[in-house]
């Protein structure tokens, strides 16, 4: 049996390997960054993060610590899609739109191909307050809940690397728009009151529309609060018809192309 020195050894010689490949693929990702900023390709590129994995896979698939080293390579992986993310554009991602336009689809999904940390502003207002919005709203008022909306998006304001997905009353006071932009870019999502029925018909978490559910009050709202919306907006998406996936590919190519156009 080889003495305990020998096995720490070799441990060691094992971490200076890892040690040195990880050094070694950073270097490797800021060339990939210098490359598609050259070429003005979209960091998100799903297909090829699917292709190591399944590599992976074929390399180790008789090795009984797979799961194990998956999860150390999948962090690895994160890690690169955040300094990829950081470096394209060094701010945060403001998601702003009317109720059901897929700004909470839009944020997880972003969250997961960037590696970025989601903040959806409904949620923390309802565990900070202990109470749903719609009690919010009947016990203190709509004021109220503005009011801690736009407290909310002073904290947020002041760090970066975030994507938020704001309430849909957000982009209606000057000051939250304001403090979005201090540190971020703000994304509007769009979809027609159609869509929008369609995917909150059944929700009743949302006290502006219960009472009101019906495409008129929608498309009614929704025309209200555009042109503060298009203010707001460094950029806009349309999200009809579209996959999670094209939503985000768009939004991140027009993102980089503002940076672009802006540095
Ligand atoms: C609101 C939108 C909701 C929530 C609240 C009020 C609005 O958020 O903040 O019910 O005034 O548009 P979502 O847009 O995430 O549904």
């Amino acid at each position: 049996m080889k003495t305990l020195e020998t096995i720490r050894a070799q441990l060691n010689d094992c971490d200076s390997l890892l040690l040195d490949a990880l050094t070694k693929r950073m270097a490797c990702v800021d060339e990939l960054i210098a490359y598609k900023k050259a070429h003005g390709m979209p960091i998100l590129q799903p297909k090829q993060e699917a292709i190591e994995l399944s590599r992976l896979h074929d390399k180790l698939s008789e090795n009984p610590y797979l799961d194990e080293i998956e999860a150390i390579y999948r962090s690895v992986i994160d890690s690169s899609k955040r300094v990829q993310a950081r470096r394209l554009f060094p701010r945060s991602i403001f998601l702003i739109g009317f109720m059901g336009c897929g700004k909470s689809s839009v944020a997880a999904y972003l969250s997961e191909l960037l590696a970025m940390e989601t903040v959806e502003m409904d949620a923390v207002l309802v565990e900070r307050a202990g109470m749903p919005i719609a009690d919010i709203f009947s016990r203190y008022g709509e004021e109220y809940f503005r009011n801690l909306e736009s407290n909310l998006i002073v904290e947020l304001g002041q760090q970066k690397g975030l994507i938020v997905s704001c309430g849909g009353g957000v982009p209606m006071r000057a000051e939250n728009v304001k403090n979005m932009k201090q540190t971020g870019r703000v994304v509007l999502l769009t979809a027609s009151p159609k869509t929008i029925y369609e995917r909150v018909k059944d929700d009743t978490s949302r006290p502006i529309l219960n009472g009101n559910m019906n495409i008129p009050y929608i498309a009614d709202l929704q025309a209200k609060r555009r042109p503060h919306y298009e203010a707001a907006a460094d950029v806009t998406v349309e999200t009809d018809q579209k996959s999670v996936l094209e939503i985000c590919e768009e939004l991140i190519e027009k993102i980089c192309a503002l940076e672009a156009a802006q540095t």
